[in-house]
């Protein structure tokens, strides 16, 4: 089992998996982009709580996947296992930059925003590079591109709580994505905004996506989303998670808004709702049954 840890440099910033390389070097290569490989990963926690059972997945790099499952299954532990926050407690996991094979750098977007209320925009998407000690005026133009690229040049020095819910994900993203990350690691990060913003927001990250080729795991409740946005969907069962299975979406990268009425797109929706319901008729006991005292 590899050993796997990391350093979060604060809330949703960008962190550095450190986890040790895999050797095998069968990988195919591309210029950007992290790959991750997990053969039979397990987590169960201290208090004996299995979470994830015999995960097997292998995610090339530059490629858009989607993790889709049922609440608590195990999706936000797999995530964190992969950036290097949590150690498997079976199995092996790696994740490698896929030019080097060195440590990739990772951008994690948590569920809620986590941006510093009393720092402007600039100065929350500044300070993962100020982490880094990244001189000044390379930070400043890295900021500012940042800030370009999600929309918001025009907020630099807007306080957060100024932002709506919308503009508030898109600062987070730009923290993400500061550091230039291989590897993009994105909790929900929808989940909580009004229908036309997620659908926008997943477009802008689609359009993102395919010019700066990184690779991306992303976590969703949703099967539209997960369809929308995916080359691949891999589907959980119930706690503990294993992946029931998975589907493919051939669409051409980046999705335009035109996709969602394709029937393409339907025939995806509907093999991620069949596997769904398969995984959540599958569960099984994860804790072994209290033993008799008496
Ligand atoms: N540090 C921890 N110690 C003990 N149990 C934990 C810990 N972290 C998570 N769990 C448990 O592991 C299970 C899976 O949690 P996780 O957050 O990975 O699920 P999830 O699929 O992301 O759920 P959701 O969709 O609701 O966010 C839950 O039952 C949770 O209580
Ligand atoms: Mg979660």
């Amino acid at each position: 089992m590899d050993s796997a840890h990391g350093r979060l440099d604060s809330g949703d910033a960008v962190m550095r998996a450190r986890h040790r390389m895999d050797t095998c070097g069968e990988r195919a290569m591309k210029a950007s982009g992290a790959a991750i490989a997990a053969e039979s990963l397990g987590k169960v926690f201290p208090d004996g709580l299995e979470t994830l059972r015999d995960i097997s997945l292998r995610v090339e790099p530059g490629e858009f996947v989607a993790l889709l499952g049922p609440s608590g299954c195990g999706k936000t532990t797999l995530l964190r296992l992969v950036a290097g926050l949590e150690a498997p407690t079976a199995g092996r996991l790696s994740v490698d930059h896929a030019a080097s094979g060195g440590a990739p750098e990772i951008g994690y977007v948590f569920q809620t925003p986590t941006l510093m209320p009393w720092a402007s925009l600039a100065e929350n998407i500044r300070l993962p590079l100020t982490l880094r000690h990244v001189p000044r005026r390379e930070a400043d133009r890295s900021v500012a591109e940042a800030l370009e690229r999600v929309g918001l040049a025009d907020f630099a020095k807007t306080l957060p709580s100024r932002l709506s819910g919308g503009m508030a994900m898109r600062a987070s993203l730009a923290r993400a994505l500061v550091t230039r990350p291989d590897l993009l690691l994105l909790d929900e990060p929808f989940a909580a905004l009004d229908e036309m913003t997620r659908f926008r927001l997943g477009e802008e990250l689609s359009a993102l996506q395919a010019e700066l080729g990184f690779t991306v795991l992303f976590v969703t409740h949703s099967v539209y989303e997960a369809a929308f946005l995916a080359a691949r969907v891999l589907v959980f069962s119930s706690r503990p998670g294993r992946i029931v299975g998975e589907a493919e979406n051939a669409a051409p990268m980046p999705r335009q808004p035109e996709h969602r009425s394709e029937a393409a797109f339907q025939t995806v929706v509907e093999e991620l709702r069949r596997l769904l319901s398969e995984g959540s008729a599958s569960s099984s006991p994860s804790r072994p049954a209290p033993q008799n005292m008496s």
